[in-house]
């Protein structure tokens, strides 16, 4: 028996960035290869040892509560903390206290990274941190928590997305902690507040050190259409880690449908149920599930939601989402 590991899961976001998407899906649930999103995220915490997630949702919580259930089927267990209001990334692990009593995980709930959590994990145990968190190099930092650390890669600032032009450092929180629970103490017993904002922050102004880990590699935060079609194109190419054995780069659900004379071309997922007419073209896109594509038309770089119809002749563009209202 593996010793006992929980990762805390941040699946609360409402998904703004990627609305219409997730008007009626929540953000961990956007199909990937025709699977939610959050399937990998599991799957991968399972492959490093995790046995317990608690999945910390607000927005739209039911149709993970149906898909996950207590876990049988992903070999973990799984349990959940519901808000009502959102209480902020470290509101939420706060509100599960009771639940963390060794080094646990936590872990946005919408990135896709490469980082060796079990190589982070020990280390972090080796040199008896409080609090470790990933951090990476970014080419343009301003969408990210940016991290300032020392030669010995103790944190000495937070900056939470500041307007450019100039940053401290490209060097930016990837969205993954390893914590010890008294770490928790300082944000408020109740009510919302961030780790970003709040926590870290208020470690540092304690003369608390907060501990980076560095690392090089995949790191996709798919909170974005942009970055939503990029993650589907980098798991059929096989450019983002262990997910997927790149057999093709166009997937194709149940009972797809495309005609002799339509052209797929990858990358392309084709949601279950889904029909390609005469003529059509589909290049580099994500069709959702049953989606039906007239004859003629032409779809490229674009996300194509549930049930929508696309007329004969159309010509989606790139970066188009196309939603039933
Ligand atoms: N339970 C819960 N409650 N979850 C929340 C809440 C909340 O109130 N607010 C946000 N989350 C979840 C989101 O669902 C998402 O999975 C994760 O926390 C991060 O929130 P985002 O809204 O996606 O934040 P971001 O992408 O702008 O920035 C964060 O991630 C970056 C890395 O991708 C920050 O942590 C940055 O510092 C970091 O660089
Ligand atoms: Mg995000």
């Amino acid at each position: 028996m593996s010793d006992p590991l929980t990762a805390v899961i941040l699946a609360g976001g409402k998904g703004t960035r990627l609305r219409p998407l997730t008007d009626n899906v929540p953000k961990p649930m956007l199909p990937v290869l025709n699977r939610p999103f959050l399937d990998f995220l599991i799957e991968r915490l399972v492959s490093v040892g995790v046995t317990k997630i608690i999945l910390a949702v607000g927005y739209k919580p039911e149709s993970l509560v149906e898909r996950y259930g207590r876990g049988q089927g992903f070999g973990v267990e799984i349990d959940y903390t519901v808000e009502d209001s959102p209480l902020g990334t470290s509101g939420a692990v706060r509100a599960v206290l009771p639940q963390l009593t060794e080094t646990f995980l936590v872990l946005n709930g919408d990135v896709v990274t490469s980082v060796d959590l079990r190589s982070m994990i020990d280390e972090h145990t080796n040199r008896r941190e409080f609090a470790t968190i990933a951090i990476h190099e970014e080419e343009d930092p301003s969408r990210f928590g940016i991290v300032q650390i020392d030669g010995e890669g103790y944190v000495l600032r937070f900056l939470e997305k500041p307007k450019g032009p100039r940053f401290p450092s490209r060097l930016v929180n990837s969205g993954v902690y390893v914590l010890e629970p008294e770490a928790l103490r300082f944000v408020p017993d109740t009510g919302p507040s961030m780790f970003e904002i709040d926590l870290f922050p208020n470690m540092l102004r304690m003369n608390m050190q907060v501990h980076s880990y560095t690392w090089d590699g995949y790191f996709l935060d798919m909170g974005t259409a942009e970055s939503y079609l990029a993650l589907n194109r980098d798991f059929l190419s096989g450019k983002a880690p262990t997910w997927h054995e790149p057999a093709s780069d166009i997937i194709e659900g149940k009972g797809v449908s495309v005609s002799p004379s339509a052209i797929v071309t990858g990358p392309t997922v084709l949601g279950p149920g889904s029909m390609i007419e005469d003529g059509a073209t589909v290049e580099g896109s994500v069709l959702w599930n049953d989606v039906y594509i007239g004859r003629d038309a032409r779809i490229r770089g674009a996300v194509i939601g549930s049930g929508v119809t696309i007329d004969a002749g159309a010509r989606i563009d790139d970066g188009s989402i196309l939603t039933n209202p």
